[in-house]
């Protein structure tokens, strides 16, 4: 008996506010598109996807041909529901607005279409990463104030990650779930319910290379974890596609860090389209996520391409972190 991601989506809509079917509408644009995203995926070698597209994004990165391909697979999908007021891509300037009523275009959809573009020309795992908003009723005219909610404020969030198979995750605040996709039958098929990060993890995942740049707390803290402090010998892990990273973390347990560096002192990775939604899941699943200072989900965002420092992982990686328990437990 298989139970399929729409599926699922209905059966969690009896349980939360968006009881429409216009919310499991909506998620079926965003899971269209990741299958199309996927096809190109698997046939990238074969067909013209490989490589620049030639131009830069407004952060400033060489945009991959995928990475634009992705972007107009989520735009177009997700452009065709009625339910969506704007949709905010870490590929756009600006938000992509649709001259919706309040009744009608009720959600705000942010998404990285294509995490990971440096490993897509090396056939390692890239994902896409989402996050849905429901807009402000009092907001009727630029949707500045409904895209720049907290974390806290998200009605759902999930990834996809493209890898040896093609898993989605997802939660609305009623735990997390993890589908793979069937290729025989196109559908994403539930295969973990409930998923939990485990308590104490084995890995750390983090850039090694920017060490000499951290604060001084994240060099301990990693010296820390290398020296056994915390009760255990750890093993480094970094893949470079946040997706990929955090898709361990969340099974395996640990801890993902992208702290501050000398180049990106505000933090590399995006709050609203790669922190924040990834922060809901860890949370939903038992773990932390941090800016280093305060819960990611409580920062108010000012801009819809801001930055922020990330560490992500299992409550007693965290904690070490966060209050200097880094070592049997008790507070320094
Ligand atoms: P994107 O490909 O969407 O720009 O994201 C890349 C991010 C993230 O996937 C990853 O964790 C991080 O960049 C890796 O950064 P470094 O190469 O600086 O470690
Ligand atoms: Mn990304
Ligand atoms: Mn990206």
């Amino acid at each position: 008996m298989i139970t399929t991601v729409q599926q699922h989506i209905l059966q969690q809509q009896q349980e939360i506010s968006e009881a429409s079917g216009r919310f499991s509408w909506l998620l079926s644009g965003i899971t269209l598109a990741t299958k199309m995203v996927e096809a190109k995926i698997r046939t990238a070698g074969l067909s013209d996807v490989l490589g620049a597209f030639g131009q830069t994004n407004v952060q400033g990165e060489q945009q991959q041909k995928l990475d634009v391909f992705a972007n107009q697979a989520l735009l177009h999908c997700l452009g065709l529901r009625d339910s969506v007021a704007a949709l905010v891509s870490e590929e756009d300037e600006e938000p992509v607005t649709f001259n919706r009523s309040v009744d009608t275009g009720k959600y705000i959809i942010v998404f990285d279409p294509l995490d990971g573009s440096s490993n897509i020309d090396v056939n390692v795992n890239v994902g896409t990463i989402f996050s849905v908003l429901r807009r402000l009723p009092s907001d009727t005219t630029d949707l500045q104030a409904s895209i720049l909610q907290p974390g806290y404020t998200q009605v759902a969030a999930g990834y996809v990650v493209y890898g040896p198979s093609t898993v989605l995750v997802y939660t609305t605040g009623h735990g997390v779930h993890g589908f793979t996709l069937d290729p025989t039958i196109g559908a994403f098929v539930l295969t973990n319910e409930n998923m939990k990060m485990p308590e104490h993890g084995n890995y750390y995942s983090v850039n090694e290379a920017n060490a000499a740049s951290w604060p001084d707390k994240y060099r301990e803290y990693v010296g820390k974890l290398r020296s056994g402090a915390l009760g255990r010998q750890y093993s480094s892990r970094y893949i470079g596609s946040l997706v990929a990273d955090f898709h361990r973390t969340l099974l395996k347990g640990g801890v993902f860090l992208y702290p501050p560096t000398k180049d990106q002192p505000g933090g590399k990775l995006r709050l609203l389209y790669e922190a924040n939604p990834l922060a809901f899941i860890a949370e939903q699943a038992g773990g932390m996520a941090s800016n280093g200072n305060g819960r990611i989900l409580d920062i108010k965002p000012e801009g819809i391409h801001q930055r922020t420092p990330f560490m992500v992982g299992s409550k007693r990686e965290m904690e070490a972190l966060l209050d200097g328990r880094a070592t049997d437990g008790r507070a320094k």
